[in-house]
């Protein structure tokens, strides 16, 4: 029987990205299809991963030998900290009903994704697979890093008792096409492409909170995707992998705000308001174990990424999540 390869959270900003590599790399290459797989991009109204029933009913109709786990409650920073318990129920309900679909059903490999918001908030940089469990995590998203350090818990349990091929994934900050553009609550780059798209659109000045100084690692979603594709096919432990840029290949939210003026074609002016909160200078997280295992990988520039971003999102502004409809 040919390979079923469920992706749940196939239409979110992760979920597109393994569809346009599935769907545009070569058939029988790294990180193309194998001939006679087949790919599910399940949705939240294709099953309901809250609900055990509809998990149950969704593994029952695509019977996947492989599962690629993306399905969650996220957030930005302010939902976070509001509906921490939601966070964390809605969560564990999910990963639960996944992890236990997978087990009943006999996937022969799962994938989760955590975050590394999950890692502890007082930990010696560069953040590495180690430390996951080393202390508490910033007590702003702690219901959401608690329920993704459960499936940690939970691949390790699955494991020894069942002896299931279950393992999870932990990208940096991603971006690409169809990521969330909402104002109120999304992540910093989708955020400021969207004002500063609004900014070039009504000539008003475009604001960046904070200095600017602060470094971030960000992935670029179709990169994500070629190296979860990788660990699906060729990784199997049950050891978390980070899937990052080096720590060399951070980049600083005003380079991040200049690429992004350049890519919108804004001329009007930009400032950065320093009297908002700049968050954490630096958070590094090492791929050196995904780099070795893989034998290297060639991430795709920034700057290079970003401008595919944006006109992406100028292209689809109308359909784009916006938070506008
Ligand atoms: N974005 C980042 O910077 C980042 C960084 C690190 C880790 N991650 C992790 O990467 C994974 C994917 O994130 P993303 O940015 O692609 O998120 P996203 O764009 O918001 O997509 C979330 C996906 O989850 C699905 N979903 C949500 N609740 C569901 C439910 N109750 N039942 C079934 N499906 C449900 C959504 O389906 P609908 O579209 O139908 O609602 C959507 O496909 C998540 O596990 C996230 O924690 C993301």
């Amino acid at each position: 029987m040919a390979n079923v390869v469920l992706v749940t959270g196939g239409s979110g900003l992760v979920g597109k990205a393994i569809q346009h590599i599935i769907e545009t790399e070569p058939e029988g290459s790294r990180f193309g299809k194998k001939t006679g797989e087949k790919w599910v991009f399940a949705k939240s109204s294709d099953g309901d991963l809250r609900d055990p029933e509809q998990t149950r009913k969704l593994y029952e109709k695509y019977k996947p030998t492989h599962v690629i786990h993306l399905a969650a409650l996220v957030g930005g920073l302010f939902k976070n900290m509001k509906y921490k318990l939601t966070f964390l129920r809605e969560n564990i309900l999910i990963n639960d009903n996944v992890l236990h679909a997978s087990h009943t059903h006999k996937t022969q490999k799962l994938i989760s994704c955590l975050s590394t918001c999950v890692f502890p908030d007082k930990v010696e940089y560069p953040l590495d697979e180690n430390k996951i469990h080393s202390g508490p995590p910033h007590e702003s998203n702690f219901g959401y890093a608690h329920a993704k350090r459960l499936v940690d818990v939970q691949n390790h349990a699955y494991k020894e008792e069942f002896g299931c091929n279950f393992t999870s994934a932990i990208p940096t900050n991603v971006f690409g096409p169809n990521d969330n553009f909402d104002l109120e609550d999304s992540h910093v780059i989708p955020g400021l492409i969207h004002k500063c798209y609004l900014a070039k659109k009504n000539n008003t000045p475009f604001i960046v909170s904070g200095t600017g100084k602060p470094l971030r690692q960000f992935i670029y979603s179709y990169d994500l995707a070629k190296l979860f594709i990788w660990q699906l096919r060729e990784y199997d432990d049950v050891e978390p992998v980070i899937l990052s840029v080096g720590e060399d290949e951070e980049v600083s939210i005003k380079e991040v705000a200049d690429a992004i003026v350049k890519a919108v074609g804004f001329q009007g002016e930009y400032s950065f308001d320093t009297t908002r909160a700049d968050g954490q200078f630096r958070k590094p997280a090492s791929n050196k174990k995904l780099i070795t295992l893989m034998g290297g990988f060639e991430f795709t520039p920034f700057e290079q990424a970003l401008d595919t971003t944006v006109k992406w999102f100028l292209q689809n502004y109308d359909n784009a999540r916006t938070g506008k409809k």
